[in-house]
């Protein structure tokens, strides 16, 4: 099967990262087409996946965009649509990763008659999206879309709850390769090492800088728990999220937490720095659509709090898998931080069952294998 993989985005986000394993097993007979430039473009390319840039043009589409704005951003997508179309010719299937990629998509394949795949990564509420562009997503995946890969059941109960088709929609959780989250102890033990951390309980917080990824919860609470825990935010700000990023720095002195809050920008050495980690913290203050460094850190075996909201809810078991906490509520994050600290056995317990849970429940050769299915059922017909 030929596959025609559309992205909105160049920067290496969730979804991107999904998208490189999704289309990973297609790179001989797919193509990727990407809406702008960036790393994710060099990523596909270290990976050997085909990709072509549509465009050199920003498309200015933001998720909060209203409709003036995006009737005047529907100028920037010409190029990318003519490009589209004229190169998903040669395909079987166009798959549109995000919401971007559904508009120039949903209209390629008027065009090409081709049949399309949605491959849902949000929530659409008014959490994380205008009016004007949840009816967009609807409208268009009702109307052209053969079938909605929502990323978990959260994301597929927004979508309905929106007016969307709940026929066409089928949950297939984000994949991974167990083993690339296996570090080594000795590996474990230099990173820390080279981290500085040496004896001091560290929470890493791994997500792109942005104000409803909740950095600031975390280093709320940090000034709640005892002096010897330290926070490392692994993450830069991708979306031209740039105040934040300066009002977490205003932050941190304001609460005179200079030597125990670290900010390392963007890493690709995710398992490493994970397994040098006590606990990973996931804040966001906004619903969660999946959350997949919930479950990386559950795969390296690493103990993770969450907020629950969301798909994190459908990935932790709370007290089993990892712990759960009220998004937004620094204090009892605080406090569940101090318990995990204080009961380091009975959280690497947690942390060794969610290790073998996520292994199954997550593993990237079963959810691949689902998209096969689903996609082989519509080029068929
Ligand atoms: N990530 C990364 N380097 C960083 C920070 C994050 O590679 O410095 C990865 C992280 O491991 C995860 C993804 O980015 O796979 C973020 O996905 P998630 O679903 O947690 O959130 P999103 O940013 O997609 O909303
Ligand atoms: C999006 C979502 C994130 C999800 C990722 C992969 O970026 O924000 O929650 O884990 O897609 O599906």
């Amino acid at each position: 099967m030929k596959i025609f993989f559309l992205d909105q985005s160049g920067k290496p986000g969730g979804a991107e990262l999904c998208l490189l394993d999704v289309a990973m097993p297609y790179k001989n007979h797919g193509l990727v087409g990407l809406l702008a430039d960036g790393p994710f473009r060099e990523l596909l390319e270290q990976h050997q996946i085909p990709v072509q840039v549509l465009t050199n043009q920003a498309i200015q589409v933001q998720k909060a965009s209203g409709l003036l704005q995006s009737l005047r951003s529907s100028g920037t997508l010409f190029t990318p649509l003519m490009k589209a179309v004229q190169l998903s010719r040669d395909y079987d299937l166009i798959y549109a990763n995000t919401q971007k990629a559904l508009v120039v998509g949903a209209i390629a394949s008027l065009l090409t008659r081709l049949p399309l795949v949605y491959h849902l990564h949000d929530i659409v509420s008014p959490d994380h999206f205008s009016p004007t562009n949840q009816r967009i997503i609807i409208t268009l995946a009702n109307r052209f879309a053969s079938r909605v890969i929502a990323n978990s059941h959260a994301s597929q109960k927004a979508f309905v709850d929106a007016g969307g088709d709940a026929n066409k929609t089928t949950v297939i959780y984000n994949g991974f390769n167990p083993a690339a989250y296996q570090v080594a102890s000795t590996q474990r033990e230099h990173m820390r090492q080279e981290l500085g951390i040496r004896d001091r309980f560290v929470i890493g917080h791994f997500s792109r800088l942005s104000p409803w990824k909740g950095q600031h919860i975390l280093i709320e609470a940090l000034a709640q728990c005892s002096a010897n825990v330290i926070a490392l935010f692994v993450g830069d700000a991708l979306f031209g999220e740039e105040a934040y990023v300066k009002q977490l720095h205003h932050q941190v002195i304001q609460l005179g937490l200079q030597e125990r809050v670290h900010f390392l920008g963007f890493r690709s050495t995710i398992p490493e720095l994970m397994s040098a980690c006590d606990l990973v913290a996931h804040t966001s203050t906004a619903p969660e659509p999946f959350g997949r460094v919930i479950v990386e850190a559950m795969l390296c075996g690493c103990p993770v709090v969450a907020a629950a909201a969301g798909g994190a809810v459908e990935l932790v078991q709370p007290d089993r898998t990892g712990w759960l906490v009220p998004p937004g509520d620094s204090l009892k994050l605080a406090d569940v931080i101090t318990q995990i600290q204080a009961n380091s056995e009975r959280s690497h317990q947690i942390a060794q069952y969610a290790q073998i849970r996520a292994t199954q429940q997550f593993n990237l050769a079963t959810t691949n294998q689902q998209i096969a299915e689903l996609l082989q059922v519509i080029v068929k017909h």
